[in-house]
């Protein structure tokens, strides 16, 4: 059920198909290079693309800019011991620049890390820190109904360490809900699991907390020990394990940007939270506002306290299985059970005679936009050149933005998609001009219809 109205509303408007299909081929076939009001219903992302409420933009008024010991960072360090249950903060400006102080300060040359599978933020920091990135997803984790897809497969880290010594793995990470694993949650049996493992190699356990409460919402739903516990409940729970936390307020915030780490106030971790404050001084600012106003950090401080409220998360995480419901009707192959922000489809299964080299997943993104004006991102093998990971779109429904009849849209655009490939009108695509850096090369390469 609904849990909000709109007061502040931004009009959109869907271009006509003459339109839409001038505009892809000015983009270059690349839906990044499309200008947003061109676009009817933007599932780009689910992140900084939210809505805030009344309370949130009430509370940004309140902002204190001052350059040290600002009172709006207080009532953020109030909000994340209440809500999170970590009293030491490092501000940032956002879940990147949070992953760049910390991975910074935890992770050396020559080191390895694994997580239950890493965002792509993620892996470029633990890369740029010189060590190893190791995804250790459990088996067959999207072939199959598994409850809690998004979990960490604790012996294959075990087995890691075996292989390259333990004092080579400096840090354990689990990233709740598993955003490059189709959103899908973990459990705190898993991520109970995960801290006794760290404890073993005498590691650091870090969550990424990006989509804390639509985790802790998946835990109430799934399993059994915490059925009759509150949302909030179990979001501290869960992340009670941890030694750190890194957070983009931009998900689970509810905010359009910021973010921080978070340290446990254990004793033993005093030298860790020193090398991340002076970190963050460093790269995102002074440790009472770190790359965010005063009125960003209001906001922020507002938006987690909100997500945690039982009928928003059931709210938001319903939209996402009403989406995955509405195409899985119409035979679109998309993962089931639905994550927590975002549909993920199977776009080799939806195109099935267009090869990879001819980037199906691409294929389908700009179909959608020709179609009805959708936006969504491939996250297949034109993202991630040279990996052989499926081909699949990702369309993340940003938090309390659109309503049923958007949804709806979506679906009724995928049937005309469906349409034209059955008539035989949809063909595949080439890459024209790509950036030098080949792994960044979907936020900015050019493509055209092959012949
Ligand atoms: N960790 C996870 C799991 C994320 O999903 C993201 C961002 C980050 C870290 C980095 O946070 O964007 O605030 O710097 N995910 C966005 C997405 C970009 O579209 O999935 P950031």
């Amino acid at each position: 059920m609904r849990a909000y109205k709109s007061k502040v509303v931004t009009p959109i408007r869907l271009p006509d198909r003459d339109e839409r299909t001038a505009n892809l081929e000015t983009a270059g076939y690349n839906v990044f290079n499309l200008d947003s009001d061109s676009v009817y219903v933007d599932l780009l992302t689910d992140s900084g693309t939210g809505t805030m409420s009344d309370e949130q933009w009430a509370a940004m008024m309140r902002g204190d800019e001052a350059y040290a010991g600002s009172s709006s960072f207080e009532r953020l360090q109030s909000a994340v011991s209440d809500v999170m249950g970590f009293e030491r903060i490092v501000p940032a400006h956002q879940g990147r620049g949070a992953e760049n102080v910390l991975y910074g300060a935890l992770v050396s040359e020559g080191d390895y890390v694994p997580n239950n599978t890493h965002f792509d933020t993620t892996r470029a920091h633990i890369a740029n820190a010189g060590a190893e990135p190791v995804d250790c997803p459990i088996e067959g984790a999207l072939s199959s109904d598994q409850q809690f897809a998004g979990n960490l497969d604790v012996e294959k880290v075990r087995d890691l360490a075996d292989e390259v010594g333990a004092e080579n793995v400096p840090a354990v990470l689990v990233t709740i809900t598993n955003n490059s694993l189709a959103g899908q949650p973990v459990s705190i049996e898993n991520l109970r699991a995960a801290r006794e493992v760290a404890d073993d190699l005498d590691a650091h356990f870090v969550i990424d907390a990006c989509r804390f409460a639509e985790n802790a919402y998946f835990v109430k739903e799934r399993e059994d020990e915490f059925a009759d516990h509150s949302v909030a409940d179990i979001a501290r729970e869960q992340l009670a394990e941890a030694d750190a936390i890194i957070m983009s307020g931009k998900k689970d915030g509810l905010v359009n940007i910021g973010g921080f780490v978070g340290i446990s106030d254990d004793g033993a971790l005093d030298g860790l939270y020193e090398g991340v404050r002076q970190r963050g001084i460093l790269y995102e600012g002074f440790t009472t506002y770190g790359g965010m106003s005063g009125r960003d950090i209001e906001a922020m401080a507002v938006g987690l306290r909100e997500s945690v409220e039982e009928a928003y998360v059931a709210d938001r995480v319903g939209q996402v299985q009403q989406l995955g419901e509405l195409l899985a009707e119409r035979d679109v192959p998309v993962h089931l059970p639905t994550g927590g922000h975002a549909i993920y489809v199977d776009a080799d299964a939806f195109f099935p005679d267009i090869p990879a080299e001819q980037f199906p997943g691409q294929v389908l993104v700009c179909e959608l936009y020709r179609e009805g004006a959708v936006r969504g991102v491939e996250l297949g093998s034109f993202a991630f050149p040279d990996t052989d990971r499926p081909e699949l779109v990702r369309l993340a429904l940003p938090r309390r933005t659109y309503g049923t009849d958007h949804l709806e849209h979506v679906a009724e655009t995928f049937e005309s998609v469906a349409e034209r490939r059955d008539a035989g009108e949809t063909t595949g695509l080439e890459i024209v001009e790509e950036p030098e850096m080949k792994e960044l090369r979907h936020f900015s390469a050019e493509l055209q219809p092959v012949n």
